[in-house]
C-alpha cells in the first residue's frame, strides 16, 4: 500500500528550511531538490513534476504558512516531498483545492502569486497527494512521485 510505503521510506533524506514572507530566498528549497534529482540522474519528466509541485508547496509555505520545512526522501520506489508549517492552517481544504480559489492579498497578487492553481497543480503533477491542516496548528503536505527507476536497467 502507498500509505504504508510512505511511512517506511528514507534511503535518502534531506531537510530544507523555508522562511516565511522571505521573497528573496523563496523557491531555493525546490531548486535544491531539483538539483539533487538531476545529480542522481532522475528522468527529466520526473524532475519536472517534482520541481513544479515542490515549488508550489514552498511558495504557499512562504506566503501563508509563516515558513516551515521541506523534507526530501528518496527510496527505490520514488520521491517523497513533505512540506510542513506551523502556520494558521486551512479552514476549508475542499475550497482550497479548487482551481482559482485563493486568499492572496492584493500585495501578494502584485508579486505575481495568487492564481489559486498551486494546490491543484501539486495534485496534478504527483502520483499521491495528502494534505492535512488544522486551524491554529499548521499544514502538512505529503507529495509522492513514482520514480519508475525500479524498472530501469542501468
Ligand atoms: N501552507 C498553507 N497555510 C495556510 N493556508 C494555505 C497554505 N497553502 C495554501 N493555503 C490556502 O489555500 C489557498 C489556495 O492555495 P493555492 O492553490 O496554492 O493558490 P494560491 O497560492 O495562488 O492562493 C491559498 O490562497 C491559501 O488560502
Ligand atoms: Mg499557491
Amino acid at each position: 500500500m502507498r500509505q504504508g510505503m510512505i511511512a517506511l521510506m528514507s534511503l535518502f533524506r534531506q531537510e530544507f528550511a523555508i522562511k516565511g514572507m522571505d521573497f528573496i530566498h523563496a523557491g531555493e528549497a525546490s531548486i535544491r531538490v531539483k538539483n539533487i534529482l538531476k545529480e542522481i540522474g532522475a528522468h527529466q519528466d520526473l524532475i519536472r513534476r517534482v520541481a513544479i509541485a515542490a515549488y508550489e508547496a514552498e511558495i504557499n509555505t512562504v506566503i501563508y504558512g509563516q515558513g516551515g520545512v521541506m523534507i526530501l526522501e528518496l527510496d527505490e520506489d520514488g520521491v517523497l516531498i513533505r512540506v510542513e508549517d506551523k502556520g494558521p492552517g486551512i479552514p476549508d481544504l475542499k475550497l482550497a483545492m479548487q482551481e482559482g480559489w485563493s486568499t492572496a492579498t492584493p500585495e501578494i497578487q502584485a508579486m505575481g502569486f495568487g492564481a489559486g492553481m498551486g494546490l491543484p497543480n501539486i495534485k496534478k503533477n504527483s502520483d499521491k497527494f495528502v494534505i492535512d491542516s488544522e486551524i491554529g496548528q499548521g499544514t502538512r503536505l505529503k507529495i509522492f512521485f513514482n520514480s519508475g527507476w525500479k524498472g530501469r536497467k542501468t
